[in-house]
């Protein structure tokens, strides 16, 4: 499915780039030009990136929780 309509790239496209590093606004419009025409896709983008990057975090990365048992 396109995304950014006027640059004709896909979802596939995007998704790629970043896992492969892209993992900003900026970075995907340097790396592939999306957004940078009408920005209609701007926001679509951003929710990929933050999707992602939602799906990259483990439970290592969480911090402890630590609750007394007496409070
Ligand atoms: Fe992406 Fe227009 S749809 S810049």
């Amino acid at each position: 499915m396109y995304i950014c309509i006027c640059h004709k790239i896909n979802d596939k496209t995007i998704t790629k780039s970043i896992a492969d590093g892209a993992n900003n606004r900026v970075a995907l419009m340097n790396q592939l030009g999306a957004g940078t025409a009408c920005g209609k896709c701007v926001s679509i983008l951003d929710e990929m990136i933050d999707a992602h990057t939602i799906a990259s975090i483990t439970s290592e990365d969480m911090p402890i929780l630590f609750i007394p048992s007496s409070i």
